[in-house]
This record gives structure tokens, sequence and C-alpha cells, in this order.
């Protein structure tokens, strides 16, 4: 038996798993078993009531699990899917139960682009609801060695699919109300969309559900978090090394100066490189005992501005 065939064994018989997919590791769970859906609860520490994501197998699968007009979702799936976008629509109640909707008349949907996710998710014949593998309010994982980190105990089986293609989670579009509304962004922009839509893309206005990782403070490492323009990143960690331990997540290849008595995780690869390692190399500076680490602040473009909506939750102050 392949670990593949474990996972789908594991999952009908109502366990959790930790799957890979391109954006991050999810933890997940047969979405249409409620006892299955309340252990990924019990297991991140996440509370009730905040609404999961369903992956679906394909397009094909959208009209099971939700329902009313699925004109611009489709439009949207078929150019966007298998990939990060997720998007909020009316569900479907008999295979979308209470436990991965918070309730909510609505749920989240996407195909992820992972193969492994894919073979898992067609193997079942059902969707996987599944949050990021990680605490909650934590740091997202990225590799099967993060999930073990953080979940290992607790979870019979992690899936390796090695470390995640894009790192940050998929773009979240609400269409279940009459203007579509970007609630998370990701690698997928809102111009994207709209181009598809054809129409506008509105930010957020707060008026739908709350709902965690639109939450303040999320993404978190223990450290405290600070975001400086480029060009005084290094004057900055110079200056409150003298009173903290610092770390730099120095993006986009920032090269530091010899003199510095800092810990430094160099990222080059321009945005798409910056989300990749996001992650992995907030989780790093928090294994070196950093109590402040500093990052500058990534450029508007492409994934740039998912870059930053992560970085300044990170950032936020903690409750
Ligand atoms: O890339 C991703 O989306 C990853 C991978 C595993 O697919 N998943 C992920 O899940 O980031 P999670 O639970 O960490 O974040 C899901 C987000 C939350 O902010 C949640 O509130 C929102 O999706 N969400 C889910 N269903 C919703 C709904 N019906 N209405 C509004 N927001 C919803
Ligand atoms: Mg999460």
């Amino acid at each position: 038996m392949s670990e593949l065939d474990d996972a789908v064994k594991l999952l009908k018989a109502g366990e959790v798993v930790g799957l890979p997919t391109e954006t991050v590791y999810g933890l997940a769970a047969d979405a249409t078993q409620p006892r299955a859906v309340r252990k990924i609860f019990e297991i991140k520490g996440r509370p009730p009531g905040h609404p999961l994501i369903a992956h679906l197998h394909d397009q094909s699968w959208l009209s099971d699990y939700c329902s009313g007009d699925l004109a611009r979702a489709n439009a949207l799936a078929a150019r966007f899917w298998p990939g990060p976008l997720t998007m909020i629509l009316p569900r479907r109640a008999e295979l979308v139960p209470d436990e991965v909707t918070g309730g909510l008349a609505t749920v989240g949907v996407r195909v992820p682009s992972h193969p492994l996710a894919l073979e898992v998710i067609g193997a079942l014949g059902r969707a996987v609801a599944a949050p990021s593998a990680n605490r909650f309010g934590g740091v997202s994982p990225t590799t099967r060695a993060h999930v073990l980190h953080d979940l290992g105990d607790a979870v019979p089986l992690v899936l390796d699919g090695g470390p995640c293609a894009i790192g940050i989670e998929s773009t979240i579009l609400d269409l279940s109300r009459q203007r579509p509304y970007l609630l998370r962004p990701g690698a997928i922009t809102a111009d994207e969309l709209a181009e598809v839509l054809g129409e506008r893309v509105w930010s957020d206005d707060g008026l739908g559900p709350a709902a965690p990782g639109t939450l303040e403070s999320h993404y978190a490492p223990r450290a405290q978090v600070l975001i400086v323009d480029a060009e005084h990143l290094w004057a900055r960690a110079s200056e409150l090394s003298s009173s903290c331990r610092v770390g730099v997540l120095a993006l986009f290849g920032a090269e530091p100066p010899l003199e510095l008595n800092v810990a430094v995780i160099r990222i080059s690869g321009g945005v798409l490189g910056a989300a990749h390692e996001l992650y992995a190399g907030l989780r790093a500076l928090d294994e070196l005992g950093c109590e402040l680490i500093i990052s500058p602040i990534p450029p508007p473009d492409g994934i740039g501005h998912a870059l930053s909506d992560r970085l300044e939750r990170a950032a936020a102050t903690r409750p």
C-alpha cells in the first residue's frame, strides 16, 4: 500500500491527513463527515465557527457543492482551476455541513493544482475540507517538515509533496453577493479576476461574515515583526540589534553589510521568490530565537500585494 492509499483510507474512516497543495500544506478531512471536520478544529486549536475551504477535484464538482447562478464561478474556474483561487458561493447543504462553513449559507471552494492533492480527492470521491496545517494564528506550513513540527503528534499521516510551489494561501473572491469582493489577496490578482469577469473586483468592505485570515493578527511568528522601507533595512536592523535579538528577512536578495551582528535569511528571486520562502524564512528566524524580525516592504506588483498583506498581518500586535 502506498502512502496515498493510506491517506484515502484514513480520510474515508473519518481521520485527518496532512496534504500538500501548491499554496500551503492543508490539514484535510472528508468535508461531508461532520465528525471528521470537527477533528480539524481540535487539532489546530481553531475557534469553532471559522469556515474552512472545501477542495474539489475539478470544475464539474462545482454544481454538486454550490448552488445559485454559477456563471461567473464557471468562467473563473475555466481560467484559473486547478490553481490558487478560492470562490465563496452559496452552499448545497446536502454535501456541505455546518461544520465546514461555520453555519454560514456560503462555502469557499477551490481545486488545488498539486497532483498529490488531486489524486487523493479523486480517489476519495468527496471534497476535502482543509485549512492550513498549522496551529491557529501561526505561520502556514510550506513543507512536510513544517507540518510535523507544528502538528506531528496529532496527525496520523502527512503526505510529502515537496515544498509548495507558491508558498502563500489562495486568493479568496466572494461571489455570494452582487458585487465580487476580494477577501484575501493571493497569487491570482484582482486585475486578473476582473479581466475574466469583465467587471470591477471590489476590496473587502467588511460587511461579509468576519473570518479568520481576515482577522488582523494572523500568520504570525513568535517574534515581533517590523516592516521598513527597503533603503532603511540595514540601518534599522543595526540600531535595534543593540536592544534585542534581531533577525532580518532579506527579501529581494538584499545584501547585509559585513559588520552587522544580526541573523539574516537572504531570499532572492523577486516577489515570486519572496512568496515562496516567506513562511519558511519567518519560521527559521523564530527557530534562531529572534525577538524581532525586520522585513522590507514588498513592491505592489503581482503577488507583492499578497506578500504585503501577510507581512502586515504578521506584524499586527497580537490580542
Ligand atoms: O491556499 C489556501 O487557501 C489554503 C490551502 C490549504 O488550500 N487554505 C487556507 O485555509 O488558507 P485557511 O482555513 O487557513 O483559510 C481559509 C480562509 C479563511 O480566512 C476563512 O475565513 C475563509 O477562507 N473562508 C472560508 N469559507 C468562507 C466563507 N463561506 N465565507 C467567507 N470566508 C470564508
Ligand atoms: Mg490558515
